[in-house]
């Protein structure tokens, strides 16, 4: 079935504040959210669609959840509970290494809040899932309530499943919303659009129904008689915005500020508005940048953020369309359709309006990336494995399953330069958590296949003489992608070059929590059908 574009309006996801006001002080506060099997409604006219959807109730949960507010230095608390079914309504693989409860009933889960720094804890490692009324619990199940510290500087985050290979399936399934840090102090004088009205987060991702209004995903794999229901992309015809496919939004001749979060499995973004409104670049993956960065498009991979204010006065048309033109997979897959070319609608108002938000030259500013500080370096090889048939069987990071023993042991409070060697075709956005980092470069690999050879046999970058081969084109990194992230687009055939810094970018204090804790992080590629056959490694930090 063809859904018309435009129809529904943008909704606004619950707000759910994690702080109370007590004596006009802001306190800490706990709260229940729970994951939920009900039913969605993604467009005015496809049928009712099961999801699980996270929220404080059965009937208040939506998708993508509520949008959890934060203020910084305000610890939330928050018990993620479980109350889905027995079984799951997508197809998942139980060949790839994957929670599995040990009575095969129930839908394992844990939540991930992506770009926090905080204890381990409560970081939802993959292995500490748990089912319906905790009643099974993975190998580093800790606690039911989970700590978050809200320490760290001012910004955008999301929160999502986490499970051990169900991530893209329960994540799919509807298990993401936005968290956003907040310091008032500090964001209050730089003027920028705020409030419900003109503060807006957009949760995006693809989809694909079926006419019964259910999510599709195939169920074959591309590796039948290897993985039977795994593929290493989903891509979906429809995109969603804030739980509605193609919506619109109707607003006012003035500023509002967009927090744009991709939360597809695999789809890159590579936004435009079609009536070539710009975007003012405030802020990526949990970060405000020194300056505003002013742009015509935007390229997100699966899981990067931008903070990004738009100027409606400046609009030449009565609407404009926020359309995208990333190639799927990225960059070399099928060029977008009709369908998948288009995101929402921004129909704005005629009058003009007395907007008194601004856009200062200058934002926050933290310390700039100093190389001759890193204590260590790394070298992160991605690998892509193929059946005879050349499909791709599974991925790894250094060659390794994530079973192996830890590799990367990072001292707490120190910074690392990793190299990130990409042998694969696909662009791969990687991750790591507690982490954040500033892409120093990129730098082609010359005589690829000669040193791809040399590190299947070795995977020993030094050993391959890497220096021999990174010495290629180098791309200039984006002016907007400069500041500090937490996870980055590596690109096919290229070495990018980071520097990762394992304490506060905003202050010298150290860790309000013990980073040595178990069951440590993870680092992983953010295309989730990757992360979860197994583009993905432990990060355990030494004191
Ligand atoms: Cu957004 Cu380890 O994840
Ligand atoms: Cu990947």
């Amino acid at each position: 079935t063809k859904l018309e574009m435009f129809v529904d309006e943008l909704p606004d996801m619950p707000r759910l504040p994690g702080f109370e006001f007590v004596n006009g002080v802001a306190v800490s506060k706990s709260l229940t959210i729970g994951m939920y099997h009900k039913k969605w409604k993604f467009h005015r006219d496809l049928p009712l669609t099961p999801v699980f959807a996270y929220g404080t109730s059965k009937n208040t949960a939506t998708i993508p959840g509520p949008t959890i507010e934060a203020i910084n230095g305000v610890d939330t608390y928050v018990t993620w509970q479980n109350h889905l079914p027995s079984k799951h309504i997508l197809p998942w693989d139980p060949t790839i290494p994957t929670a599995i409860p040990s009575t095969k009933k129930g839908i394992p889960t844990v939540v991930h809040l992506h770009g926090a720094i905080g204890e381990a804890e409560s970081d939802g490692h993959a292995e500490s899932w748990f089912t319906v009324g905790f009643k099974e619990r993975g190998r580093t199940w800790s606690k039911k309530m989970y700590h978050y510290h809200n320490f760290q500087q001012p910004g955008t985050m999301w929160y999502h499943d986490h499970a051990m290979g169900l991530t893209r399936v329960n994540i799919l399934a509807g298990l993401s919303g936005a968290y956003i840090i907040r310091q008032p102090n500090v964001e209050a004088p730089l003027g920028l659009p705020h409030g419900d009205e003109f503060e807006r987060p957009l949760v995006i991702f693809d989809r694909s129904f079926r006419t019964d209004g259910s999510i599709y995903m195939n169920s074959t794999g591309n590796n039948p008689s290897i993985h039977p229901q795994w593929q290493p992309e989903y891509f979906g015809d429809a995109v969603i915005v804030n739980g509605k496919a193609w919506p619109h939004m109707i607003v006012k001749r003035r500023k509002y500020r967009f927090r744009i979060i991709n939360a597809s499995n695999a789809r890159f973004f590579k936004f435009f508005f079609t009536n070539g409104l710009d975007f003012i670049h405030v802020g990526s993956d949990s970060a405000y940048h020194e300056r505003p960065v002013i742009i015509d498009e935007i390229l997100m991979a699966p899981s990067e953020i931008a903070d990004v204010i738009v100027d409606f006065s400046k609009s030449k048309s009565d609407s404009a369309i926020l359309a995208n033109d990333a190639p799927y997979p990225f960059p070399t897959g099928d060029p977008v359709n009709k369908a998948n070319g288009k995101v929402m609608k921004f129909i704005v108002e005629p009058h003009h309006v007395n907007d008194k938000s601004r856009v200062p030259r200058k934002l926050l500013e933290y310390p700039s990336p100093d190389v001759s500080s890193a204590s260590l370096t790394r070298y992160i090889a991605m690998y892509e494995y193929t059946s005879p048939t050349g499909e791709p069987t599974h991925l790894y990071l250094n060659g390794m399953s994530f079973e192996k023993p830890v590799t990367e042991t990072p001292k707490v409070g120190s910074s690392e330069v990793w190299n990130v060697i990409n042998l694969t075709e696909d662009n791969h956005p990687l991750h790591i958590h507690l982490g954040l980092f500033v892409v120093l470069d990129q730098t082609e690999l010359v005589n690829k296949d000669v040193f791809t050879a040399c590190m299947t046999k070795f995977n020993d970058a030094i050993r391959c003489q890497i220096s021999k081969y990174a010495r290629g084109n180098k791309t200039e990194v984006l002016a907007h992608e400069k500041g500090w992230k937490n996870v980055y687009k590596m690109m096919p055939g290229y070495v990018t070059k980071i520097l990762v810094r394992f304490s506060y970018i905003h202050s010298n204090a150290s860790y309000q929590f013990d980073a040595t804790a178990e069951p440590g992080y993870v680092y992983h590629c953010h295309i989730l059908d990757h992360e979860d056959n197994v583009m993905m490694r432990p990060l355990k930090f030494i004191s």
